[in-house]
């Protein structure tokens, strides 16, 4: 059964930066009506080189503040190096739903004839549940792991406006070429640079993601009935945990995602 959904239904996402986007915009692609309110923990970014018990203990801490704070309906935690190790605890504190984000190991190893590439954060590449993932859902094709807070760190700067050296992208990546046919973008960062990766992993490498089965995961779990398609927009709001870098051209950027400007809010701890 779906959760009662109107025009006031308020959606957290949640990421370390800007990553959470790439979630945002599948799952606004299908609920556009909705308000949300994303929080990014820039204080603590990146989350791919953070101790377990931190990481834990930041995101419920801050999670939890939100949603009383705004009323939030509905969080989805739009970040893979959280997910897999903060939801249970998270669902357990929390009375709405959670949605998380997890390598799509299942889906690419089904499209793949080779191997699997797994490019995620140094920690989504060591997490238990990525292994177990892996254990479970590639028994037959081998999957190559990549931890990298280089490609993070890029998508950043590609938000900003910024240039990416190519050089250091393939240098970054070389450690899959030739050897997989299907890579999983398993941070959520990496969608904001899929072209970049596909032109240096080549064409004949299929890309994965995790965004659109999010998405279709909130709006089963929201239903859609009720929403008016009148082509109005519910509220996008943004904040961040310290003061961003470049905040300028970020917020520049974000206007076009239909954001207001990154306020900036520090939340008691
Ligand atoms: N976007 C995040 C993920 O999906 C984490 C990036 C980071 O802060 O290291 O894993």
């Amino acid at each position: 059964m779906g959760y009662r959904v109107s025009q006031q239904t308020k959606i957290l996402i949640f990421d370390s930066g800007v990553g959470g986007l790439s979630v945002f915009k599948e799952i606004e692609a299908k609920l556009p009506a909705l308000n949300y309110f994303y929080i990014f923990d820039n204080a603590a970014y990146p989350y791919g080189e953070l101790e377990h018990e931190t990481l834990t203990a930041r995101v419920e801490t801050l999670v939890c503040q939100y949603v009383e704070k705004l009323e939030i309906d509905l969080v989805v935690i739009a970040c893979n190096t959280a997910s897999t190790i903060v939801l249970p605890s998270l669902r357990a504190r929390l009375s709405i739903p959670v949605v998380g984000v997890v390598p799509a190991i299942k889906p690419a190893s089904n499209l793949a004839n080779k191997a699997v590439g797994l490019i995620a954060t140094p920690a989504t590449v060591t997490r238990e549940y990525t292994h177990d993932l892996i254990r479970d859902f590639s028994k037959t094709k081998p999957v190559e792991l990549l931890g990298s807070t280089l490609l993070v760190d890029m998508a950043e700067e590609k938000l900003r406006g910024r240039e990416l050296s190519q050089l250091e992208l393939q240098q970054a990546l070389e450690p899959m070429a030739g050897k997989i046919d299907v890579a999983v973008l398993g941070c959520t960062h990496f969608p904001l640079i899929k072209q970049e990766i596909q032109h240096v992993l080549g064409e004949h490498v299929l890309l994965v993601d995790s965004g659109e089965a999010i998405a279709r995961r909130v709006q089963e779990l929201l239903g859609n009935e009720g929403l008016s398609d009148d082509g109005k927009k519910g509220k996008r709001e943004i904040f961040s945990t310290a003061p961003p870098y470049a905040e300028g051209a970020l917020n520049t950027a974000l206007q076009e995602w239909g954001f207001s400007p990154v306020q900036l809010e520090i939340l008691d701890r």
